[in-house]
């Protein structure tokens, strides 16, 4: 009997892919190229599963073009690179990786807020470039992160795990926005109280973006929303590129209406907006929140684990549009 052929967007880790290979006929990427939405469509016709990541993009267009195609595992959390309702309209499965990896999304989210709020990326470039020749009362002060005010926007798991490191490690006031507010007992475990988005903005010392990107969350933090923020504040963001108009950021931290920013997620990553690499008061990292090696086995796995399932006849363990799933 002939296998389910399945096409990897991308490199994965062996075993994973030694995983995939007893239940598929797997044509790989480990040379880990990068194709164009044209290219992974070709790539995509006759195959009935797709191993994808967050760049590569799913949508009516690649669906007409390959008719066999019935599940498309992400390897993230984030599926802004999914069409949900062409998947839907299609009959395509779509699935994420969600949970796997939000206490190391988080433990990063605070490691930018704490690398940005200190200075540490700029000393640490000031000190290879030989410029250290003696040290000032003032030299690279930055801000306090503990018992100050800690403003999340986007309560889902991972913003959950940043509040509970600032409330509960570094004694932060923490206050957050979201769509819905938390029930009671989630709020008082994450010492986090509920506030309008514009009391967030004129209130937080630290503003951590967690929010999924959406048409809706497109530019959520724009040059009005930059305005209300203190000119002491930072902005820290690993939800998404798209959520934060980098070219106000860009200038909003020149003129230092902010403080600083720290930012993994950029739009149009990998490209990055011109005026954020000219400004010091910036940290930029390359979209790796989730980057820790247990961390991105798991979610490899979690993807396998849900096209194994998927095509045994078993329920994804993570699918997001189990509607799909009845009309099987
Ligand atoms: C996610 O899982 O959405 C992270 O941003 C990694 O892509």
């Amino acid at each position: 009997m002939s296998l389910p052929k399945l096409l990897m967007a991308r490199a994965v880790f062996p075993e994973v892919l030694e995983r995939l290979s007893a239940h598929f006929e797997v044509q790989a990427n480990q040379a880990d190229t990068v194709w164009s939405k044209a290219e992974l469509t070709e790539r995509l016709k006759g195959k009935q599963a797709a191993f994808t990541t967050g760049g590569d993009r799913i949508d009516a267009e690649v669906l007409a073009a390959c008719p066999d195609l019935k599940i498309c595992a992400n390897m993230a959390v984030g599926y802004n690179n999914f069409d949900i309702d062409a998947m839907t309209a299609a009959g395509v499965l779509a699935t994420n990786a969600p949970d796997v990896l939000t206490e190391t999304t988080a433990d990063f989210g605070f490691a930018l807020l704490m690398a940005t709020a200190r200075r540490i990326a700029e000393s640490e470039h000031f000190l290879r470039a030989g410029q250290w020749t003696k040290w000032s009362f003032d030299m690279f002060a930055g801000s306090d992160i503990h018992g100050a005010t800690l403003g999340i926007l986007g309560m889902g798991r991972i913003g959950q795990g940043i509040a509970r490191r600032g409330a509960h490690g570094f004694g932060m006031n923490v206050i957050y926005h979201n769509r819905s507010r938390l029930e009671a007992g989630l709020e008082a475990e994450c010492k986090a109280r509920y506030v309008s988005k514009e009391e967030l903005l004129k209130t937080a010392d630290h503003l951590v973006l967690v929010l999924p990107y959406s048409a809706a969350s497109h530019h959520a933090m724009g040059a009005a929303e930059l305005a209300l923020m203190k000119p002491t504040a930072t902005l820290v963001n690993i939800a998404r590129g798209g959520i934060v108009d980098d070219a106000a950021l860009a200038l909003a931290l020149k003129n230092k209406t902010i403080a600083a920013a720290g930012l993994d997620v950029f739009e149009g990553e990998p490209l990055v907006h011109p005026g954020l690499l000219d400004v010091p008061n910036v940290v930029l990292t390359p979209h790796i929140a989730s980057a820790s090696i247990p961390t991105r086995l798991a979610m490899a796995n979690l993807a396998a684990d849900n096209l194994i399932a998927f095509i045994g006849g078993k329920a994804p363990l993570t699918p997001l549009n189990p509607a799909v799933l009845e009309r099987r």
